[in-house]
Formats: structure tokens, C-alpha cells, sequence
């Protein structure tokens, strides 16, 4: 039976409790840390519990945790996982792994250090469309891929950056290209590999309370020649989140919907039914995920502990993520275009490089500590 920590009571640890408690044959919930110790008791009391309320996470460190899952804001998550993994525990991290990628290396010096697992939360993949979507693109169904389109679409009020670590460079680290995007980011790379160029442009065009910026638009090239596009947004009501892969032959999204051309005689297109009904057969019978989101990543991190499998989305998995955003973040403050990879030597490697030299767009103007809601939403389901 593993032992379980949770640091951090906010809003994103009922995901991780939930998804603990599907597992009670594998593992126990022993102990919750907050600064606001309340909120630890709260959370304990809520799922009835058998684990203590700690405010100083540093008695979890000499505790006998096996397990650890950091629910904290962004700019605490390397030295916390590091600290862990050090007193010789596996760590989950929620996203973004960390907000630079000097903090992404030292995490995963410290996983290879210590020999501890590490894994950084990206729980979209483990959806049924993202992972059917994974094998149709394996299928090589679709010919080369020629064009992808992210839409990574979210939408918060005013009050959103209100949250004491939220909205500043320093605390929560960027805006949707970091916090939300983070999600799409991670599914598209898994899914088509990184890219070689990255330009971007980036605004704050509606929370002129936050320094950092509430949409950016990159725009991809790969190494093959085959382009993409990716916006990050908290402005776009109705939250339509969906990639979008041209092949040569057919498009495929997630949300699933197929459509496949055959050229006429004078270039113009005419329907391919058959294509399309092979990709839609392909698509139906590919199995649905056992476990769903968190509860699915917790499942594959409990099994690599178990029995030595590795874990699907790893500290090195995370650290590209990161670097991706660290582009976009490069490229619209300073107006370059950035190619990968991106190095100690790059100013924006560092936390202070990235405060020092990305674009700041308005100051906070109100920290509350907590919001009277608690509960939140995390995305698309992509049915
Ligand atoms: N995977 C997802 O879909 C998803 C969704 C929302 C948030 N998140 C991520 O989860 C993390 C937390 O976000 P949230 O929305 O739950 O924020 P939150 O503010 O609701 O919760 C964070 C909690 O951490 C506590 N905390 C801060 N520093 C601490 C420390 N040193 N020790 C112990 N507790 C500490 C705070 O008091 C707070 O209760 C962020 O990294 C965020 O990006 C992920």
C-alpha cells in the first residue's frame, strides 16, 4: 500500500483526491499540507480521511511518503519536487512543471540524481479522443501531415487575476500560454513532435490587472516543411478547445470529425468517401481509457512505481512543454524568431530572465488570498 501526500488544498486537489480514492487497494491519502492548514482539514474532513493536516509541508520530508502529488502555484513546484525527491519520495506535478527551464532541469537532475520518479501532470491524454487521436495519426492514414491547427480556448473573468499568485511573471509564471495552453501544448507535441521555428505575438487585451498576457498566437514550423498555428486564450467565450490535423489525404480533429478530398480532374475537390469510412472504422474500434484525466495519470504513475513501467508523461516530456511556451514567450516580447532548442545560455533559460525580459503588461491591482468559490472547470471533454 503506497502512502500518499498532497501538498497544496486548492482547487485542483479534489482532482488528485478523487482519482487517489479509485485506487484503494494501491494506495492511502496519509497526510495534506496548505499554508492555510484549514484548507487542509477541509479537504480531509470532506472525504472523510484518515490522514493528517500539516502546514509546513517540511514534516512531510522525513515522514515514510511514497508518494507525492504538488497542487501548488507554479513558481513553488521545483523546490518543492526537488526537496521530495530528495527525502526520497516520487513526485506528481500539477502543470506547468515549473516557470523556467533552468527550474525543469534541476527537476529532472534531481529524478535521475535520486533515482525517483517524476511526473508532471498532463491528464487531456489520457481522455479516449486524445488517445484514439494519438493512434490515428500512428495509422499513417492520412499521408504526411501538412498543417495543424490548436485552439486552445478558454475564457476567465476580471476577478480571475484577483488570486494572490495569479498574473504576475514571478508567481504564476505567464498567462494561458503557460497555464492553460500548457494542456494542448503538451498533446500536440506528443502527437506530432516538436517543431524547429516558433514566431509568436502575444497581448493583454482585456485584464488590465495581470502583467502577463491573456492571448498569444504562435505560429509553427517544422523541420519537414509542414506548418502550424497555436493560440492560447483566456478571451474566447464558449471555450471551443480542438487540434486539427491536414494530412495529404484527410483532416482529422478533436473533437472527431473526419473529411477526405480526392481531386478532379482540374484540381478541384470531390468527397473520398471510402478514405473517410476507413478512418471512421479505424477510429470506432480503438478501446475508450480505462480510468479518465487525473485519475488516469495517477494510474499510470502507481503502476510505474509497482512494477517499473515507465511513466507516459515524464519530467522530459514536461521540460519540452516548457520550452515550447519559453518560445512563445521569446518570440512575442522580443519580436525574434525563435529556433529550438533553447539553452542555459538563452536569456530566457532563467525564472529572472524571463521576468526581466518578457513583455509586462499591466500591474496586479488586487491579491486576495482566497476565492468564496472553490469549485472550477478544466477544459474540454472533446466528445
Ligand atoms: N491539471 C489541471 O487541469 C489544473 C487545473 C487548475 C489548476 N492546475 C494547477 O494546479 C496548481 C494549483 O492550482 P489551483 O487552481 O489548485 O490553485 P489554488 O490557489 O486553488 O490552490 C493552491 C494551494 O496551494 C497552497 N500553497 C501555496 N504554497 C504552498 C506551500 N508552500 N505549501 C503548502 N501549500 C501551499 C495555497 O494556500 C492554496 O491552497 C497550479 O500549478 C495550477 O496551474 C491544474
Amino acid at each position: 500500500m503506497l502512502k500518499v501526500a498532497i501538498i497544496g488544498a486548492g482547487a485542483i486537489s479534489t482532482s488528485h483526491i478523487e482519482a487517489y480514492l479509485q485506487f484503494p487497494e494501491r494506495c492511502q491519502i496519509v497526510a495534506i499540507s496548505d499554508i492555510y492548514v484549514d484548507k487542509a482539514q477541509e479537504r480531509i474532513d470532506h472525504y472523510g480521511l484518515k490522514a493528517k493536516a500539516v502546514k509546513d509541508y517540511k514534516e512531510l520530508l522525513t515522514a515514510e511518503i511514497d508518494l507525492v502529488s504538488i497542487c501548488t502555484p507554479p513558481y513553488t513546484h521545483a523546490s518543492l519536487a526537488v526537496e521530495f525527491m530528495e527525502a526520497n519520495t516520487h513526485v506528481m506535478v500539477e502543470k506547468p512543471m515549473a516557470s523556467s527551464l533552468e527550474e525543469c532541469d534541476m527537476m529532472n537532475d534531481a529524478s535521475r540524481r535520486t533515482g525517483k520518479l517524476l511526473s508532471v501532470v498532463a491528464q487531456n491524454r489520457f481522455k479516449t479522443p486524445m488517445m484514439k487521436m494519438k493512434s490515428v495519426l500512428e495509422s499513417g492514414l492520412m499521408g504526411k501531415i501538412l498543417h495543424v491547427q490548436v485552439d486552445s480556448f478558454w475564457w476567465r473573468g476580471y476577478s480571475y487575476y484577483d488570486l494572490w499568485w495569479r498574473g504576475t511573471w514571478e508567481k504564476e509564471g505567464g498567462g494561458p500560454t503557460l497555464n492553460h495552453a500548457v494542456h494542448h501544448i503538451d498533446a500536440l507535441l506528443w502527437m506530432m513532435g516538436s517543431p524547429s521555428e516558433v514566431q509568436a505575438f502575444m497581448s493583454n487585451v482585456a485584464h488590465d490587472n495581470a502583467e502577463v498576457e491573456d492571448l498569444s498566437i504562435g505560429l509553427l514550423r517544422y523541420a519537414n516543411g509542414s506548418l502550424g498555428q497555436l493560440t492560447s486564450s483566456v478571451v474566447h467565450h464558449g471555450e471551443e478547445q480542438q487540434l486539427i490535423f491536414q494530412g495529404a489525404k484527410a483532416r482529422v480533429s478533436t473533437p472527431w470529425k473526419v473529411k477526405a478530398s480526392n481531386s478532379k480532374s482540374n484540381g478541384f475537390p470531390e468527397p473520398n468517401p471510402e478514405l473517410e469510412s476507413q478512418l471512421q472504422a479505424y477510429y470506432d474500434v480503438l478501446p475508450e481509457v480505462a480510468y479518465e484525466g487525473h485519475a488516469g495519470q495517477i494510474d499510470n504513475v502507481l503502476t510505474a512505481i509497482e512494477t517499473g513501467s515507465p511513466l507516459l508523461i515524464d519530467g522530459i516530456s514536461g521540460r519540452q512543454t516548457l520550452e515550447f511556451i519559453t518560445a512563445i514567450y521569446k518570440s512575442a516580447s522580443t519580436g525574434q524568431l525563435v529556433k529550438f532548442p533553447i539553452g542555459p545560455e538563452d536569456a530566457f533559460y532563467t525564472r529572472e530572465g524571463v521576468q526581466a525580459n518578457a513583455t509586462h503588461f499591466y500591474e496586479k491591482k488586487k491579491s486576495i488570498e482566497n476565492f468564496a468559490a472553490t469549485t472550477i472547470t478544466t477544459g474540454s471533454t472533446y466528445k
